[in-house]
């Protein structure tokens, strides 16, 4: 029988847990790697989540128990360093603890946590920012902090990339925090700055996960990050006040392909022009929506992703392909950082479980090598918050 997480703590603990929050994995829409770039970004937030319970203790000891396995992780309060190995699941709630300490949250005694997860983890969804966003709404709750919505993504942003280690921007804690049923989330990454945006009727999300991952996902992620500095670094030489590489159009950039390295050139292509996609669909989904046009800008940004920005793979590759033949799909694209991971499907009502199981057939006809993909209908969901 499925355990709750109120049962799984008790069970683990013998004791009651204070406070329970769960936060929801992501989509990412469309803006593919354009949010540390100072773009705006659209994502949903998904109707599975990661929930923690917590309850403090009279001394400063800190146990973390997850669901998933493994043993109790225990450490002290006054040692919150990052972990590495079978036990480095735990950097993502003790790096939220640690910012929130340094941001000015007062924890004088430890506490007892317990995770538990309907995300898949490692499928481009972000159970990572679930699992900070869930672990920040608890621990404010538990020691009464106050805290702005704004300010806990941004502190989880930073627990990521000062203590987890990825230079990741914001998508993906936004979209966690202000995810919010039937709405996409809009994010200005400049400033940055949150909003969302209303989705049509009748539209779902299918999620095909290759199970696939490059071993160096996080390296490639990072290496990608610095092509993109190198290649800001260039622009400026030219146009001293661009910000970010967002701050020029496709033409402006045209003109410095001569000076610039061909891989630096195709990652801020990419980056510039995806930008620009996002903007239209965002003018779209405000004006209505014309999901066929939508669509055609989701193939577009993973063709782009695949071209120039080369976080794509063969599975990845793949699975758009054939869901670009199904007449019930409106778009598709690699969602999240790349190198692997997941593709999202924006359908049609009508593009059913047979669909994905006759689309599932195809792709292990192609590419019969490749592990089985996971596949979920998920709908939209709200964003982070305390349960109890
Ligand atoms: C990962 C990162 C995000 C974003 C995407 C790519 O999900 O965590 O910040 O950069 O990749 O768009």
């Amino acid at each position: 029988m499925h355990q709750t997480i109120s049962e799984f703590f008790q069970t683990t603990y013998g004791q009651s847990a204070e406070v329970v929050a769960r936060a929801p994995g992501r989509i990412e829409f469309i803006g593919n790697h354009v949010d540390y770039n100072g773009g705006k970004v659209l994502g949903a937030a998904i109707n599975r989540f990661v929930t923690v319970a917590v309850k403090s203790r009279s001394d400063r000891r800190l146990r973390f128990v997850s669901a998933q396995g493994g043993d109790i992780v225990e450490m002290d309060l006054d040692d919150l360093t990052p972990r590495s190995g079978k036990v480095s699941w735990v950097n993502y709630p003790v790096g939220m603890l640690h910012v929130l300490i340094r941001d000015g949250m007062k924890v004088e005694q430890g506490f007892d946590f317990a995770v538990t997860s309907d995300l898949p983890s490692g499928a481009g969804l972000s159970s990572s920012a679930a699992f900070e966003l869930s672990t920040a709404q608890a621990l404010v709750a538990l020691y009464q902090y106050p805290l702005t919505l704004e300010r806990m993504v941004l502190l989880a942003q930073k627990a990521e990339n000062e203590f987890v280690g990825v230079p990741c921007g914001v998508l993906d804690q936004a979209v966690s925090g202000f995810g919010k049923q039937n709405h996409l989330v809009l994010i200005d990454c400049r400033e940055p700055a949150f909003s969302t945006l209303p989705l049509p009727d009748g539209v779902h999300f299918w999620i095909f996960n290759t199970n696939l991952k490059h071993s160096l996902v996080d390296s490639l992620y990072a290496t990608r990050h610095r092509e993109c500095q190198v290649a800001l670094r260039q622009v400026q030489t030219e146009f001293e006040e661009a910000a970010f590489l967002t701050d020029i159009n496709a033409a402006q950039l045209q003109a410095l392909a001569p000076g610039m390295r061909a891989d630096h050139f195709s990652r801020a292509q990419h980056v510039i022009e995806e930008h620009a996609r996002v903007e239209a669909c965002e003018e779209i989904l405000m004006g209505g929506g014309d999901l066929a046009e939508v669509g055609r800008l989701l193939f577009a940004s993973h063709d782009s992703s695949r071209r120039l920005f080369g976080n794509s793979t063969p599975e990845l590759d793949a699975l758009v392909e054939l869901l670009a033949a199904e007449p019930n799909v409106w778009g598709a694209r690699l969602t999240g950082g790349g190198f692997g991971g997941a593709v999202m499907a924006l359908t049609k009502v009508a593009f059913s479980e047979a669909d994905a199981e006759r689309l599932a057939a195809a792709y292990r006809h192609r590419l019969p090598a490749a592990p089985e993909p996971s596949i979920f209908h998920v709908t939209t969901g709200d964003g982070a918050c305390r349960l109890l």
